[in-house]
């Protein structure tokens, strides 16, 4: 008989990556993909608690099965990621729904096969959080649903301690992967057809660091060196551990697409200095003039964090005024989000929520204003972008260029892994339409 499974995913590119981990193992069950909760035998939630929103969003949802669980008693519901690794969090959600029967953190994913025998066997809820044990898992099997783009995790965890920030506590120590696994599973995927590798850490820059392994710059040369038409991009850099070589390897490398996401988070050095993020607005700057005297036309987009608790108004027309000055090519805005058991949650001065509200719209305001200037500046020129999707709404095919840019086009045919000439006619805020040539 069919079994069915249907994974739900909150958060970041790691959850997304993650959960292509958690389908390889279903699959590895004889589960197959279905597209609702409706027909699946199996739901796995997999969270995030990066913000109150998503881990709000996340409990509403569970909720939602409730009524269908009981109407369907062997359906197995699994909810596994970033929020039951909280502490105290798995104890929460069992409480407050009884009816799941599969509980799992970050660091046990890979014994989530065990975890449903144990369930189909025992009938019994399993609940189960580990610590952070440091291990890196290989020989993993993910069944990826991202084509012509797939993910490749090069560090896990995080050793920042952002003050605001709950992923050092969910995702434990910084590791990272070795060079020759990395490197292996990238020469893999090529060799299968796929055309963008994105390399995945929280902070992809400080790769190797407190190892012998290679830095991220060589990381980046020897992937590049992979024969095979693909294009390479990375998330996150941070600015800290931003270097000259990293610089220099993208301008070298033509496989590397020109765009760099490096999350800044506030124009105010008061803040960045209470979000214990270990450069000032000058350091940060000169990171900038760096990647643009090797890369003079790279693409920069940010992290943009307001109402941080004792943000005035003059720190956050800093923050405006670094969004000028830098003129990034998009943002992610974010309204500070208290998250417990972080340093900025036990400080004085938390903003209130109508002075946030009003931050942040005018920061998004600006944003989006540069968005458009820079979308505008495309209009009659042709870019290759790389056709990653359909959007069946627009009915229209979907690709980016190297830095980062969305275009839009019609094609009669299947273009989805193909590298297409985009002559750009209009451009409409943060993306682009245009025609094939
Ligand atoms: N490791 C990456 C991404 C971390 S999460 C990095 O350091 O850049 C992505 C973004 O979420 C962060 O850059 C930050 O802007 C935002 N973020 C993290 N914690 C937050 C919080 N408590 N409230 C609001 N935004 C937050
Ligand atoms: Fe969070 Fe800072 Fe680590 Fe990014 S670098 S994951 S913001 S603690
Ligand atoms: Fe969320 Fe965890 Fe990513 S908290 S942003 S899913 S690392």
């Amino acid at each position: 008989m069919n079994k069915y499974y249907h994974i739900v995913t909150y958060g970041c590119q790691m959850n997304v990556h993650e959960s292509e981990k958690i389908a390889g193992i279903l699959a590895d069950l004889g589960y197959k993909s279905c597209g609702s909760v409706n027909s699946a035998d199996i739901v796995v939630f997999n969270t995030c608690c990066i913000r109150e929103n998503a881990e709000n969003h996340a409990f509403g949802n569970i909720g939602m099965l409730k009524k269908l669980k009981s109407e369907k008693k062997d359906m197995i519901i699994a909810v596994g990621g970033c929020l039951p690794q909280q502490m105290g969090k798995a104890e929460n959600l069992h409480d407050k729904f009884p009816f799941v029967d599969i509980i799992f953190g970050t660091h046990n994913l890979h014994k989530l096969k065990e975890y449903i025998i144990s369930k189909s066997c025992t009938k019994k809820p399993v609940i189960h959080i580990e610590d952070d044990s440091g291990i890196i898992c290989e020989g993993e099997n993910p069944c990826r649903t991202s084509y012509p783009n797939a993910w490749v995790n090069i560090t896990y965890g995080c050793n920042n301690f952002c003050s605001y920030c709950i992923v050092p506590y969910v995702r434990g120590r910084e590791r990272s992967r070795k060079s020759e696994n990395i490197i292996s599973e990238v020469k893999g995927l090529v060799a299968e057809g796929y055309k963008e590798i994105t390399l995945l850490g929280q902070n992809v820059n400080s790769y190797g660091n407190g190892s012998d392994e290679i830095s991220f710059a060589e990381l980046l040369r020897k992937i590049s060196a992979i024969e095979g038409d693909f294009r390479l991009r990375f998330m996150t850099s941070h600015p800290k551990d931003f270097s000259e070589e990293l610089a220099e390897a993208i301008a070298s490398c033509d496989k590397i697409c020109k765009c760099v996401h490096l999350p800044v988070q506030s124009g105010s050095d008061r803040i960045l200095k209470a979000m214990n993020r270990k450069y000032t607005v000058a350091d940060y700057i000169k990171k900038i003039e760096i990647l643009h005297k090797y890369v003079p036309d790279c693409a920069v987009t940010t992290d943009l964090i307001v109402g941080f608790p004792g943000e005035t108004e003059e720190d956050f027309q800093s923050t405006l005024e670094l969004v000028k000055k830098v003129d990034y090519s998009s943002a992610f805005t974010f309204v500070y989000s208290r998250r417990e058991g972080t340093v900025a949650a036990k400080m004085a001065e938390q903003i209130p929520e109508e002075i946030s509200k009003n931050r942040i719209m005018r920061l998004v305001s600006l944003v989006n204003g540069l968005t458009r200037k820079h979308s505008c500046s495309y209009v009659g020129k042709t870019v290759e972008i790389l056709c990653e999707g359909y959007d069946e709404k627009k009915d229209m095919y979907l690709g980016r260029d190297t830095y980062g840019r969305m275009g839009y086009f019609k094609c009669a045919e299947n273009a989805i892994g193909k590298f297409i000439n985009l002559k750009v006619t209009s451009a409409n805020g943060i993306s682009l339409i245009g025609e094939k040539v």
